[in-house]
């Protein structure tokens, strides 16, 4: 089990990327292995998340190469997914199990998925139910709460379906599962969770009505699609490290290049710039159908602020490195309407409590957020570097890193090498960035 040893070490700065976008990969291997012919997602997130899907569509008969120019995929259509002969393994992605539950209900073979011990451990119950409406074949244990699950393919119909959560993964399950259901499928949820599905289904050119929250598929589609290069945005939330860094030691200086800015996703950005954040967005264009651009962020004095509900699901990745934040900036903050975070890789609300409070952070957790005394920026109230774990969650490691950078002494995180799940290279991007003072 490897750990990350963090010494202040002054400013950050210079330009640097990050990897693709994570969301959006899972959802370009899926579109592009149910396309006809032949797709290059370039940029794409080699994170251990989005290397499980990979490898669960190779089990199921698609040609998947890594190639220097992107990854390249044979689709096969949307009928073309053979039998796999073993347990497909989602590993650490919540992602990748609840969208491939969805596409599997209707498939005509057997297949099951699984995950490690975190994912084993996180609802299925919100995907599993509406699946079942639609005449879904699943069993998992605790009645389909949790994985494994073990999917016998049947023949779905189309259902309107009301979520009570705000969830990309639950409305993007359920969009696939509608593609292969007789007649039309519906799904309305309460607030706009990220729209990275919906997107890719109209770069790909799959029929999709949207009106309001209320998003419409019509299955079994005559004609499929044809196969398209896909070029993936950076990743907003792995970015979102080196923005929080940026912005909290004294000095820094750093653009992160080519990063997804989807207004379904940018809570970070404004949550940040209302806070005292001084971050600019440059060179705005669009990739594949999402909104890119170059980020500049420059030191800055925070304040705290109040988060509510509504802004959740656009943040909902950010909460751990807002946290830090909070911890730094002047006066209060607090979250509320943020349950979900209790039940992400680890319980969020409860794992950065307790690390942040081993450094000396004022913090306390609500029953759905938290309330955040910050230190403000004088010289006397600073952080205390302390030995910190990660639960096996990537975010955390990377949060408490960067609250690292800004403690008296050295903080050592144990458990850290659930960072590959979605940022390969964060430790040197971070040196990187460390090492361009002066
Ligand atoms: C994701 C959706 C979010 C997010 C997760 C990735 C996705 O979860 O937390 O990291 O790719 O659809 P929910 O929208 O289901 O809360």
């Amino acid at each position: 089990m490897s750990s990350l040893t963090i010494t202040p070490a002054g400013p950050l700065k210079g330009t640097i990327s990050v990897p693709g976008d994570k969301s959006i990969t899972h959802r370009a291997i899926i579109l592009s292995a149910l396309a006809e012919g032949n797709s290059t997602i370039s940029a794409y997130c080699r994170g251990e998340d989005c290397l499980n899907t990979m490898r669960t569509f190779q089990a199921m008969g698609i040609q998947i190469e890594e190639r220097p120019d992107g990854l390249r995929v044979q689709g096969k259509g949307l009928w073309g997914l053979t039998e796999p002969r073993q347990p497909l393994d989602c590993g650490n992605s919540g992602t990748g199990i609840r969208l491939l539950t969805g596409l599997l209900a209707g498939q005509d073979f057997f297949s099951t998925l699984t995950g490690d011990e975190s994912i084993r451990r996180r609802p299925m119950g919100r995907i599993v139910k509406p699946l079942r409406e639609m005449g879904a074949r699943i069993a998992g244990r605790k009645g389909g709460e949790f994985a494994p699950l073990a999917i016998t393919g049947s023949r779905l119909h189309g259902i309107a379906y009301d979520s009570p959560v705000a969830s990309a993964q639950v409305k993007s399950c359920l969009l696939l599962a509608g593609l292969y259901a007789e007649g039309t499928t519906h799904i309305t949820e309460p607030r706009r969770s990220r729209d990275h599905t919906e997107r890719m289904f109209r770069y790909f050119g799959i029929p999709l009505r949207e009106d309001g929250l209320r998003l419409s598929v019509q299955g079994r589609p005559s004609v499929g699609w044809t196969a398209k290069p896909v070029t993936i945005p950076g990743d907003l939330s792995a970015a979102a490290f080196f923005i929080v860094g940026a912005s909290l030691v004294p000095g820094s200086d750093v653009t992160v290049t080519s990063v997804g800015v989807n207004p379904t996703r940018t809570g970070v950005l404004e949550i940040l710039t209302e806070m005292g954040a001084n971050i600019q967005l440059l060179n705005r264009r669009d990739e594949a159908g999402e909104p890119v651009a170059d980020l500049r962020v420059r030191a800055a004095s925070l304040h705290g602020i109040p988060i509510g509900a509504e802004r959740i699901p656009q943040t909902i990745d950010e909460f751990p490195i807002l946290c830090v934040a909070a911890v730094l900036a002047e006066g209060e903050t607090t979250i509320t309407g943020a349950g979900e975070l209790r039940v992400k890789e680890s319980d969020r609300i409860a794992t950065m409590t307790t690390e942040l409070r081993k450094m000396g952070a004022s913090i306390e957790e609500t029953k759905d957020g938290l309330i955040i005394q910050g230190l403000g920026a004088t010289k006397t109230k600073r952080l205390r570097g302390a030995a910190c774990t990660s639960y096996g969650d990537h975010r955390v490691a990377m949060s408490m890193a960067i609250a690292g950078l800004t403690a008296d002494g050295t903080t050592k995180i144990q458990d850290t090498d659930c960072i590959e799940t979605s940022f390969p290279g964060f430790e040197s991007k971070l040196l990187e960035l460390l090492t361009k003072n002066g």
